[in-house]
């Protein structure tokens, strides 16, 4: 068998819960709040100085999982859309649609082709989730859907592991080689290759990318 993100983090979701997108030792609820709130302070540091007070009409959250992260755009979208592979992950952040002060709507895609048109989103966030797209083709597709659908001047936020070899593969079974692993924090700089690189920054084993689009 092969990693494959489409079954894979739906088994994920469908067994671990909504919890999934964090490792198990983080699932107990203070140490798992204290990690939303952790992931929450990178982004607005790099994103406040950015928008000062000014929002856009539409964030994008690409690959929202559950919607764990996505209230952070709230202060930068007047509407915010997450789009996540897993309908499982979908379906578990409808659940909170209710109870936000904002419009969000959830919808199950997968990165390589987001329903949205050109050009209109003035920012997305996309968190722990390119490291997760094993197939080289397929994770410069995702990309590109990426840079296609924010607009020129839009801003593109990315935080993935670069130094770790993904081996979340516990089955003997289930080979790992073509999970994708992303050599350097470089490898985000050649590929997002319509956007300019405003500040790149190590946490630890993970890299924070922080992109303008400018053709
Ligand atoms: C580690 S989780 C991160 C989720 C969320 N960003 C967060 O931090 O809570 C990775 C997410 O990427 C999604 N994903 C993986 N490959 C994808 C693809 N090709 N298209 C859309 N979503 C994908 C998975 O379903 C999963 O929800």
């Amino acid at each position: 068998m092969i990693y494959r993100t489409d079954t894979y983090w739906e088994d994920r979701y469908n067994q671990e819960g909504i919890k999934t997108p964090v490792s198990k030792n983080v699932h107990p609820q203070d140490k798992y709040d204290e990690k939303i709130g952790n992931d929450c302070k990178i982004i607005n540091d790099s994103l406040e100085p950015l928008f000062k007070a000014t929002s856009v009409d539409l964030a994008i959250d690409c690959g929202c999982g559950c919607g764990r992260l996505t209230p952070v755009l709230f202060r930068y979208g007047k509407k915010i859309k997450g789009f996540d592979i897993s309908p499982k992950a979908i379906s578990l952040a409808d659940g909170f649609v209710g109870y936000f002060s904002k419009p969000v709507e959830f919808i199950c895609s997968p990165l390589t082709s987001i329903p949205l048109e050109d050009g209109i989103s003035g920012l997305s966030l996309s968190w722990t989730v390119l490291q997760h797209i094993s197939d080289p083709d397929e994770w410069k597709k995702a990309i590109d859907e990426i840079q296609r659908v924010v607009k020129v001047n839009g801003v593109i936020l990315t935080y993935d592991n670069v130094e770790w070899n993904l081996n979340r593969m516990k089955n003997p079974e289930v080979k790992v080689p073509e999970h994708m692993s992303i050599k350097s924090a470089n490898d985000y700089l050649f590929a997002f290759d319509r956007c300019d690189c405003l500040h790149q920054k190590m946490y630890n084993k993970h890299v924070l990318t922080v992109l303008r689009k400018v053709k």
